[in-house]
């Protein structure tokens, strides 16, 4: 099984950014337990971050083919963009949101996400455990459909 990991703008600044909010592993540290865990599970997977919504776009299709599911944390995107949900309904792929923070905590300008309502389901609000339990639930999932079908 194959799955694309995609985090969004400032995750490269994780460990100094906001450590309050965010905690204080960095994005290398965090991908390296996922790759971890991927190995354990015999899963295959594609990591990348962008800071440009139009690059995450582009990631999403180039990589349509190759991939089973995505774990996407947008960041700020979430918030915004028309853009990256059309793309995850365009590739027709299972997809889990992930949110370090618990953003219904926050701001009320993160309840909103344009994302959800086209995931296939949310993990927010356990650091960078957030990601681990997302990419379990995909895999999951993926395995779940494909023992039915
Ligand atoms: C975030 C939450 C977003 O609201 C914020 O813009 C981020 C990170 C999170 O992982 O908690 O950049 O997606």
């Amino acid at each position: 099984m194959k799955i694309l990991i995609i985090h969004g703008p400032n995750l490269n600044l994780l460990g100094r950014r906001e450590p309050g909010v965010y905690g204080v592993q960095t994005l290398p540290q965090i991908n390296e337990r996922l790759r971890k865990l991927a190995e354990e599970i015999d899963v295959e997977l594609k990591i990348a971050q962008f800071n440009s919504e139009g690059d995450i776009v582009s990631f999403i299709g180039n990589n349509m083919d190759w991939a089973d599911g995505i774990v996407i944390n947008p960041a700020a995107y979430t918030h915004t963009s028309v853009a990256i949900r059309d793309a995850i309904v365009a590739v027709e792929l299972p997809a889990v949101e992930v949110h370090l923070s618990n953003v219904f905590g926050r701001e009320e300008f993160r309840h909103f996400s344009y994302i959800s309502p086209v995931a296939t389901g949310i993990v927010c609000g356990f650091g960078p455990e957030s990601y681990m339990l997302a990419l379990e639930a995909i895999v999951r999932t993926v395995r779940l459909s494909a023992k039915t079908e």
